[in-house]
């Protein structure tokens, strides 16, 4: 989605501006632009990448101290340059830059045209720079007033950084829905939709919360609400560090953060498993323990790559700890009038703990009367604050727009917390501490599967020209099938479908032909038997079987080629999702880079979707 950088301080604005929205460009994005004040408001925009702005900007340079600027992700108008942000008014100089949608735009159009106005563009934002400026009133409370008033009169989501000509020595920042961080320096300010923006320069933050504005000045800021009381934010130190933002050795994220996950799963489990005693340790759980184990239904929800993790969790939450457990896709629950019965416990699973759907679908269920509570990766981010109860998942900053590390980190928090909730029920001492003692193992059994990279490289060679794939699973690794068909098909634009492996024989076998790659997820499990009867059905059929199997397997050498197996060491069923999903994610990174995909920036995809 779109992104937001600002800053305000001593040094040339530009550079900084400019390094910020390089930082943010894999959010996803389709323009980009900035303004910066110094003599008088300079603004330039343009379609595409940042490197075109950039190369604009280095013709032309922009000078001042102050300024904002923006990658936009399109959704009121088309992508071009006057749709592009920041948004100008046509009478004092402000200058505006959005995340989100002003519902009632429309009207406020029509009210601000009836008062004089002229639009130059199709977008909900210019009219918000045109309501700011309708607003101003230098006498009284300037810019900071004008904000304040003009956010009163707006419906929708937004995260805002405003400059006026008339007031070169101030920024004014506001949010309500979408995230916004200030980072505070020595003597600057730098204000950003996503904290990567911000840690090359200061790991000093604070976030606003809704409704809150913040005025700031090259040595001082003032947070206030929307009717002018005054807050206080609380400064916290930011827990990530530039080399997780940056690619090190790796040509790609995506390829650095599969990579990385042995380690991230190994900060994910950290100081939260006591094999000896059988217990996890959840202490952002542990308040609410007893709601947990006396829950009627656990209540999953996500959106994407998180609502596969939510789907294991259902599994695992049934299977571990015996609780009715129900996952849903946040979209459809937040708009379904859900029955939330007395004793519902909510679990909204998200990377980036912004994701709109997931955020209204948990206010939803909190309003009917459900315990909350948070699988997000992302520390003070809206879903993370706004749960009664959460876990997070520790793997550090996600920057390639598909997930894989926050993916894992999910299936193993789901997996301690079915543990947590298990041990407080029926699960013995014993089972509890066998199975913390294979999640202890699963970073390494990771790195040996991480091993088989170049094979996994040539069996995406032999098959990525293929336009149709089927990826095929049951039980705990049907989930994992639909998130191996979600990675192909986002980043390699390949058509690609998920489900369980029995679902075929009742239509899509009709789609089999020759040749076409059907992935099967036939690890040994409890299901393994039924596997090989839908990969027969398939072969049979002229179905290029691709596996990912148990080592030790003589069987499924006998249905796939074994130059297209793929392999895991032995694990519990249960646990087998955070092993079987890598190759896939190995698969659908080498197949987007082989037909020649840029995998860190996928066409029309965000990496956190903050708006329906
Ligand atoms: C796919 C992917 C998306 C996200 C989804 C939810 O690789 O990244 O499907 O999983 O948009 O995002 P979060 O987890 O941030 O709520």
């Amino acid at each position: 989605m779109c992104g937001i950088v600002a800053y305000i301080g001593h040094k040339n604005a530009q550079p900084l501006l400019m390094e910020g929205l390089k930082r943010l460009e894999y959010r996803g994005y389709d323009s980009a632009g900035m303004a910066v004040i110094g003599d008088d408001l300079q603004m330039t925009r343009a379609v595409g990448r940042v490197s075109v702005l950039e190369d604009l900007l280095e013709r032309e340079p922009l000078t001042g101290s102050i300024g904002i600027a923006h990658t936009r992700w399109a959704t009121h108008g088309e992508v071009t340059e006057a749709n592009a942000h920041p948004h100008r008014d046509d009478r004092i100089g402000v200058a505006i830059i959005h995340n989100g949608t002003i519902e009632n735009y429309a009207s406020l159009k029509t009210y601000l045209q009836e008062r004089g106005h002229e639009f130059v563009s199709e977008t909900d934002t210019e009219v918000l720079a045109m309501l700011i400026s309708e607003l101003y009133d230098e006498a009284n409370g300037g810019l900071e007033t004008a904000v304040q008033s003009a956010l009163r009169e707006v419906r929708g989501a937004y995260a805002i950084a405003v400059v006026c000509e008339k007031e070169p020595g101030t920024l004014v920042a506001a949010r309500k829905g979408s995230p916004l961080i200030v980072g505070v320096g020595d003597k600057e300010f730098i204000v950003a939709s996503d904290a990567s923006a911000i840690v090359a320069h200061t790991t000093q933050v604070f976030e606003l919360d809704d409704y809150q504005v913040c005025k700031l000045t090259e040595d001082s800021f003032r947070t206030s609400t929307l009717e002018n009381i005054s807050v206080t934010p609380q400064i916290r130190q930011l827990e990530i560090d530039l080399e997780q933002i940056e690619l090190g050795d790796f040509d790609t994220f995506m390829m650095k953060e599969i990579f990385e996950q042995p380690d991230s799963l190994r900060r994910t489990m950290l100081g939260r498993i006591k094999r000896d005693e059988g217990s996890v340790v959840l202490g952002g759980v542990l308040k609410f323990a007893r709601d947990l184990v006396r829950a009627r239904q656990v209540l999953l929800t996500g959106q994407g790559t998180a609502y596969n993790a939510a789907m294991v969790g259902q599994y695992l939450m049934e299977d571990l700890a015996k609780i009715p457990a129900k996952v849903e896709y946040a979209s459809e629950l937040r708009y379904r009038n859900p029955i939330i019965q007395d004793g519902t416990v909510l679990v909204a699973v998200s990377q980036s703990g912004e994701t709109a759907d997931t955020l209204a679908a948990l206010r939803e269920a909190r309003e009917r009367g459900a315990m909350t509570m948070g699988v997000v990766n992302v520390v003070g981010s809206s879903i993370a604050r706004s749960t009664d109860a959460g876990v997070y998942l520790r793997v550090g900053p996600e920057i390639g727009v598909a997930s894989t590390k926050a993916f894992t980190g999910q299936l193993m928090v789901m997996a301690m917390l079915a543990l947590f909730t298990g041990r407080r029920r029926f699960l013995s001492v014993e089972s509890c501490a066998e199975l913390m003692g294979e999640l202890e193992r699963v970073p390494e059994m990771i790195e040996r599967i991480l091993e088989q990279n170049d094979s996994i490289r040539e069996v995406a060679a032999r098959y990525a020209e293929r336009e149709n794939w089927l990826f095929l699973g049951r039980g705990y690794n049907y989930p994992v099938a639909m998130e191996g068909a979600l990675k192909l098909k986002e980043i390699s634009y390949i058509h690609a479908e998920g489900m369980p492996a029995a679902e075929i024989k009742h239509g899509p076998i009709a789609l089999i032909n020759d040749g076409m790659p059907a992935v099967f997820i036939a690890n040994k499990g409890p299901q393994y038997d039924k596997v090989m009867l839908n990969i027969e059905q398939v072969k049979s059929r002229g179905g290029r079987i691709i596996a990912v199997a148990t080592e030790g397997d003589t069987e499924i050498t006998k249905h796939a080629a074994p130059e297209d197996v793929f392999w895991i060491p032995q694990i519990s069923d249960p646990l087998s999702p955070l092993l079987t999903v890598v190759p896939l994610q190995l698969l659908a990174c080498h197949a987007a880079m082989i037909r020649g995909h840029d995998v860190d920036k996928p066409r029309n995809l965000a990496k956190s979707v903050t708006v329906e």
